[in-house]
């Protein structure tokens, strides 16, 4: 064969590989899933919409899901294995125990997603980053409405330790969490943005009693009022809402941390602790949703990017609490 001829083959070759495994490109992108099974999207959308119509705190739960998977060695469903005689997940770490939740929810969408594409080709870690944005888009319409990237495979390993170390504890300090979030490749605004995550869900007694019966920066009526929720010994389980609007996607989160009615210590950290930018940053959150939107949006698009296994790395799980 001619030079010319062969060369020409060698790149023909390669651009035909180029479209046919697009994996190959190692990066995220909002169509991943168009050719291969255009409905995956919304069929995720339509089972996360009915476990918030039968449960509204379940926006929340998926939500933190999502965060808490990102945060252990990205974005790579890790946070959904179970353990087993020989396997040892993240669910018992010290954030996750008792906590975290919506892995039924989970399930109910792998098996429909999989119905719908006649075969799993939609990874687990997809499914978290999709159902955490529906959530919010569910709760908050269409002004917290993002676009989503997909395309990440799951892991086939997990880290008790890494969960134990990389999430952060709600007793840190402002500078704790921003070198927390810095190690995570996130800086100052993406962790005001992304603790808006807060506007929803609940939290147990246990992660807030510390601050209502020995901080000092919190109003008086709610320490008083959460002290009854929340006695001192006993009552570890007992929930509280982290805003006034724990099923709406809102900014209230920020005017209630002005008001120093943060639920938790870490939460209040962002406010009239000493950091006049996050004080500022707060400010503009609570009156101006679409500037929370925006900037929300794009931290969710930043932590989603958190080391995602592509191409060939990883698998597609057909069972999301284990490897296949
Ligand atoms: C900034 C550092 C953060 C700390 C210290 C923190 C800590 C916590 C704690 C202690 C709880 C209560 C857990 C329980 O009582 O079982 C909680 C709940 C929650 N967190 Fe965070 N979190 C942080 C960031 C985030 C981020 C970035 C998101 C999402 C963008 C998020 C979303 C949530 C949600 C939605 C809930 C309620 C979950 C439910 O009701 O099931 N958090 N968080
Ligand atoms: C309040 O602080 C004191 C002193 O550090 C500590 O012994 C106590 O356990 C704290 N109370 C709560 C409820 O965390």
């Amino acid at each position: 064969m001619a030079v010319a001829a062969s060369r020409a083959l060698l790149l023909y070759t390669v651009a035909a590989a180029a479209l046919l495994f697009p994996a190959v490109v190692a990066q995220l992108s909002p169509n991943f899933y168009r050719s291969v099974c255009p409905q995956a999207l919304p069929t995720i959308r339509r089972v996360v919409k009915k476990a918030i119509d039968d449960e509204p705190r379940m926006g929340a739960s998926l939500l933190r899901l999502h965060f808490h998977d990102c945060f252990v060695n990205g974005c790579d469903g890790s946070v959904l294995l179970d353990d087993t005689s020989t396997f040892t997940g993240e669910k018992t770490a010290n954030p996750n125990l008792n906590s975290i939740r919506g892995f039924d929810v989970v399930d109910k969408i792998k098996k429909e997603v999989d119905r719908i594409c006649r075969r799993s080709v939609v990874s687990c870690a997809d499914i978290l980053a999709v159902a955490a944005r529906d959530s919010v888009s569910i709760l908050g319409g269409p002004r917290f409405t993002y676009q989503v990237l997909v395309g990440r495979r799951d892991a086939r390993t997990a880290s008790l330790n890494d969960a134990n170390n990389n999430l952060p504890p709600p007793f840190f300090s402002f500078s704790q969490l921003l070198a927390n979030f810095q190690t995570h490749g996130l800086d100052f605004t993406d962790l005001v943005a992304l603790s808006g995550g807060h506007t929803i869900g609940l939290a147990r007694c246990t992660t807030f009693r510390a601050r209502i019966y020995n901080d000092t920066n919190i109003q008086t009526n709610l320490a008083s009022s959460l002290q009854r929720a929340c006695p001192l010994t006993g009552g570890d389980n007992n929930l509280q809402p982290l805003d006034g609007t724990p099923a709406g996607f809102d900014t209230q989160y920020f005017g209630s941390l002005v008001r120093n009615r943060g639920l938790l210590h870490s939460d209040q950290e962002l406010f009239g602790t000493g950091s006049a930018a996050s004080d500022a940053l707060v400010r503009l959150y609570s009156g101006n949703p679409a500037r929370f939107a925006a900037d929300f949006a794009a931290s969710m698009v930043k932590m989603g990017n958190m080391g995602p296994l592509t191409g060939s790395n990883g698998e597609i799980r057909t069972d999301c609490r284990k490897i296949n």
